[in-house]
């Protein structure tokens, strides 16, 4: 979602006149998109914006001084008191008033204001603000914003506010222009894509959502975040009818144990968890499944670990993205006595990162010696004559190219790509001729 508001920035400052540098020293205006939902990124965030001041604008700048603005979840939960904080900053915005973000670095540069903004203006989309998209063959699309769900860890609730979802017309359209322009992958964005729909009274929901996008002719669909207690069995269904839908899922269990579970407020048990794998591998046995562990939560016994361990190796995830628990002030979980001491839970952290290695290790293999369809993304950073793309199941996959084929018009289309080696984090092989 972060990316995404990035991409609205960067079109609004380019709508403005602005061009995009690489580097903070060249820059006049530096607009920090920020997250809070583990501490370890607000401190990156303070501390990069702490050595900002010690950066001076560049030779030339019309500005005496450079503007910094801070937006995203932690201009939306901190607002003026960044301003107090950190002198040198000039805009604070939050969340839900993206698009007020170009009137105040306008009356920024004509009278030097300093100003915040966290107000929720009637549009949570805006969806007509000018994005500058990463890729031309590859586009986020917003359908939802905000969480209902109070997870105790979590902070996105209180940050990005209530669930709304946008109408299915506005997606579709939204969807179908980008086919229109050629583009090939579409990501569906939301805390909680499963309950799209559910806050507009009667409103299709998700699987209906899905057929419509995959009737827009997109050729590649995938969807960010799924709970586990809203995936319907016709989502389920959607992996095994729909063309476009890639075979890759993000599913978060967070942890393996249900009374863990149940402290963290995620209303499912493993038992349903695993029902749910259950089904999803047999509507789409190829299915890729990704995940998030929490671990550390407060009051996580060795047996509680164990179940997390035991649920990485039965379900066989492709990937899972670990974190250590990080007390969020204002939730439940902050409140929580029982917390863990440290050795203990980077001891567990570096078991549990192990087993996933190993798990991704397993399922790459299986694609060893097959082609797969690869989505060209780039060139390899090490080898100008390597490809890096995405295989359906979301491996990175590096290829190398037959001399005759120009790698800078092959970005941005599917190639097929014999798989040759397999690695942890990704797969190489040869492009095929089609
Ligand atoms: N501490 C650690 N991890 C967290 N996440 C969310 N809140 C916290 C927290 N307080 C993780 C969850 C979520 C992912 C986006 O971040 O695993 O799925
Ligand atoms: Fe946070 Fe996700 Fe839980 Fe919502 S569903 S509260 S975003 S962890």
């Amino acid at each position: 979602m972060n990316k995404h508001d990035a991409e609205r920035v960067s079109g609004m400052l380019e709508a403005l006149g602005a061009v995009h540098v690489p580097t903070l020293e060249e820059a006049d205006i530096a607009v920090f998109m920020t997250c809070c939902v583990r501490e370890a990124a607000e401190v990156r965030l303070f501390g990069q914006i702490a050595s900002c001041k010690n950066v001076p604008v560049r030779t030339g700048s019309p500005l005496a001084q450079r503007i910094i603005a801070i937006g995203g979840c932690i201009g939306e939960r901190d607002g003026d008191e960044l301003l107090t904080r950190f002198p040198h900053v000039s805009v604070v915005f939050g969340t839900h008033s993206l698009a007020s973000l170009p009137g105040m670095l306008k009356r920024c540069l004509s009278d030097r204001v300093r100003q915040s903004d966290t107000s929720d203006t009637a549009d949570a989309f805006s969806t007509d603000l000018p994005t500058k998209r990463e890729h031309a063959w590859a586009a986020w699309l917003p359908i939802m914003t905000g969480c209902d769900n109070f997870c105790s860890y979590c902070i996105v609730p209180y940050v990005r506010g209530r669930e709304r979802s946008r109408t299915i017309e506005d997606v579709v359209t939204e969807a179908q222009r980008y086919v229109d322009a050629g583009v090939k992958e579409i990501t569906l964005l939301g805390q909680n894509v499963n309950s799209f729909g559910r806050d507009r009274y009667g409103a299709p929901r998700f699987a209906e959502l899905l057929q419509r996008i995959d009737a827009t002719g997109i050729e590649r669909l995938r969807f960010v975040t799924s709970h586990p207690k809203d995936l319907s069995d016709e989502v389920i269904a959607a992996f095994a009818d729909l063309r476009s839908l890639m075979p890759a899922l993000h599913l978060p269990f967070q942890s393996g144990s249900d009374r863990i579970l149940q402290a963290m407020n995620r209303s499912y048990t493993r038992a349903h968890y695993l029902s749910l794998i259950a089904k999803l591998k047999q509507a789409c046995p190829s299915l890729a499944l990704s995940t998030d562990i929490i671990v550390g939560f407060p009051g996580e016994t060795e047996e509680d670990f164990g179940a997390t361990c035991e649920m990485v190796c039965q379900v066989g995830f492709s990937q899972a993205f670990t974190f250590i628990y990080s007390p969020r002030s204002g939730t439940p979980a902050a409140q929580m006595r029982d917390t863990l001491p440290r050795e203990i839970v980077q001891e567990r952290f570096d078991r549990l990162v192990a087993l996933v290695q190993e798990e991704a290790y397993r399922f790459n293999r299986a694609a060893q010696g097959r082609t797969l369809a690869v989505l060209v993304e780039g060139v390899s950073k090490r080898d100008a004559r390597v490809l890096a793309g995405k295989s359906p199941q979301n491996q990175t996959v590096h290829a190398a190219l037959p001399d005759d084929l120009d790698i800078e018009q092959l970005i941005g289309t599917i190639v097929p790509v014999r798989i040759d080696e397999t690695k942890t984090w990704y797969l190489s092989g040869e492009v095929m001729r089609g």
